[in-house]
C-alpha cells in the first residue's frame, strides 16, 4: 500500500507549530495501529503535541480518528434513553456504583464500561471485584442482557474498543506524554463516545488527591472534553469537583462497595450522597429524565433493586460478606484541637501501600486491605481519639502507609478556620 504521508512531516509540522490537517490526523492514527509508524515516531509526535498543543477541531478529529480504530457500541435497541458518566478519578471515589443503579431506578439505561486502578487512585472494576462471584469481563451479547435485567452494567471494556488509544496510552505513559490536555481528553473521550451512551457526564476531579491537581488545568481538560463530547453528537456536561480530602469515610475496595451499599440502602456519609445525587439530576436531564428526584429511588429502596439485579446478572452474590483484612491498625489523634488536613493523595499513597491498589498493571490487590477514617476536616478531636483505622492482610505494610498517612493529616489549635473547596466547584455546559 503507499501511504499518503510521511511521518516524519506530520512531525516537523507540529515541532513547527502548524495545524495538523484531517487528513494528516486521519492517516497518522491509522498507520500508527498498523504498526506503518514507529512508536519511536508516534512519541516523537505526542511530544510535539505536548509542547505546542492543539486546537479544537485538531483534538476533535483525533478523537474521532482513535474511535474509528475499533468498534463503536450501539444500545438504541434497547429503547431507553442512555446516559454515562466518567470520572477522572479519586480517593475512596465509589459514586459509580450506587450512581448507576440509581438512575436506572429513574428509567435510563447506563451501560457503563470502567477500568482498574493503578496507583493511588482505585478502580472501580478492582472495588466491584470484591464482591464474591462478580465477573468484569463480558461479552457485547451479555453486556446487552445486563442491560435488560437491571437497566445498568459495569463491565470491563472489550479489546475491540478504541485500540489505537491502548497503543497510545501505553506509549505516552513511558515516554512523559501523559499531560498533554488533548491528549488526555481525547483518550477518554474516544472510549466513552464508542461506548455508544447518547449522553455523558463528566465528573473532573482537582485538588490534591486528584489526576488534575491543578484547578485551572482541570477546568480547561473539562471544557475541552465537553467540546469534543457535543461536537461527537453525545451531549456532555461535566461537573469539576473537590478531591482535595478523600469522599466519604472508606478507601479500599470492599470497603468502598459497603459504603456503596450503605448509600443505596438510604445512608452513607453526606459528601458520597450528595455527589452521586448530583451527577443523577445532571444525568437524568440528558436522558430527558430531569423531572425525576434520584433523591426518591434511594429513599424508597428502588435504587437498591436495580443494583442487586445487576450484582447478580454478572453472577455475583449481593448478601454475600464482603472480605476483610487480615489486621487492622488505629491511627490516634496526636493533640487536641481541629482536624485540619486529611491530605487526599496522603490517604491515597497509604490505602496503596496496605495493598488495595497496584503499583505495575500485572499486580492483585487485595479485596479487604484499605482505611476506615473515623474524622473529616473540620471536626474537633482529642489527642488519643482514633482518627482512622488501616486494614491489611500482612501486618509489615503498616508500617509505610502510617508514614505516608501522617504526612497527610494535621491537627491545629481549636477554633482554627478549615480551607477546604467546594464538593462541587462548577459546572461546564
Ligand atoms: N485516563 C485516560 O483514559 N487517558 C488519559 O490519557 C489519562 C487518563
Amino acid at each position: 500500500m503507499t501511504e499518503p504521508f510521511a511521518a516524519v512531516d506530520v512531525i516537523a509540522a507540529k515541532r513547527d507549530r502548524r495545524e495538523l490537517t484531517d487528513e494528516q490526523i486521519d492517516w497518522v492514527i491509522d498507520a500508527y495501529v498498523r504498526g506503518v509508524v514507529a512508536d519511536e515516531q508516534m512519541a516523537a509526535l505526542a511530544m510535539a503535541i505536548l509542547l505546542n498543543d492543539m486546537g479544537e477541531r485538531e483534538t476533535v478529529r483525533w478523537t474521532e480518528a482513535m474511535i474509528a480504530s475499533g468498534e463503536r457500541m450501539d444500545f438504541s435497541g434497547l429503547g431507553l434513553p442512555t446516559v454515562d458518566k466518567h470520572s477522572t478519578g479519586g480517593v475512596g471515589d465509589k459514586i459509580t456504583l450506587p450512581l448507576a443503579p440509581l438512575v436506572a431506578a429513574c428509567g435510563a439505561a447506563v451501560p457503563q464500561l470502567s477500568g482498574r486502578g493503578l496507583g493511588h487512585t482505585g478502580g472501580t472494576l478492582d472495588k466491584l471485584e470484591a464482591i464474591p462471584g462478580w465477573q468484569a469481563r463480558l461479552t457485547n451479547a451479555q453486556m446487552l442482557e445486563v442491560l435488560r435485567a437491571a437497566g445498568c452494567v459495569i463491565c470491563a471494556a472489550g479489546d475491540g474498543l478504541a485500540p489505537a488509544d491502548r497503543k497510545l496510552y501505553a506509549l505516552r505513559d513511558v515516554t512523559a506524554t501523559v499531560e498533554a490536555i488533548p491528549l488526555i481528553a481525547s483518550s477518554i473521550m474516544s472510549k466513552k463516545i464508542a461506548e455508544g451512551a447518547a449522553g455523558l457526564v463528566l465528573d473532573v476531579k482537582t485538588g490534591s488527591g486528584a489526576f488534575m491537581s491543578d484547578p485551572l488545568q482541570a477546568r480547561r481538560l473539562a471544557e475541552t472534553m465537553v467540546r469534543i463530547g457535543n461536537d461527537s453528537g453525545v451531549r456532555t456536561r461535566a461537573l469539576i469537583t473537590a478531591m482535595d480530602v478523600p469522599l466519604g469515610l472508606m478507601v479500599g475496595n470492599a470497603l468502598e462497595v459497603q459504603e456503596s451499599v450503605e448509600v443505596l440502602a438510604g445512608g452513607g456519609p453526606s459528601d458520597v450522597v450528595d455527589l452521586t445525587v448530583a451527577l443523577a439530576r445532571e444525568m437524568l436531564d440528558l436522558a430527558g429524565l430531569g423531572h425525576k428526584d434520584p433523591a426518591d429511588a434511594l429513599a424508597d429502596g428502588t435504587a437498591m433493586d436495580h443494583w442487586r439485579r445487576m450484582i447478580r446478572a454478572q453472577h455475583g452474590d449481593p448478601d454475600a460478606p464482603l472480605p476483610t483484612a487480615a489486621h487492622a491498625h488505629v491511627l490516634v489523634a496526636p493533640a487536641s484541637g481541629v482536624l485540619t488536613r486529611l491530605d487526599a493523595r496522603a490517604i491515597g499513597v497509604a490505602a496503596w501501600r496496605l495493598g488495595a491498589g497496584r503499583a505495575r498493571k500485572e499486580d492483585a490487590v487485595s479485596a479487604g486491605a484499605g482505611i476506615e477514617l473515623h474524622a473529616k476536616p473540620g471536626a474537633t478531636v482529642f489527642a488519643g481519639q482514633p482518627l482512622l483505622t488501616m486494614y491489611a492482610d500482612d501486618e509489615a505494610r503498616f508500617a509505610g502507609a502510617l508514614a505516608a498517612a501522617e504526612e497527610g493529616i494535621t491537627v491545629a489549635a481549636a477554633g482554627t478556620v478549615v480551607d477546604r473547596l467546594p464538593l462541587i466547584i462548577s459546572r461546564i455546559t
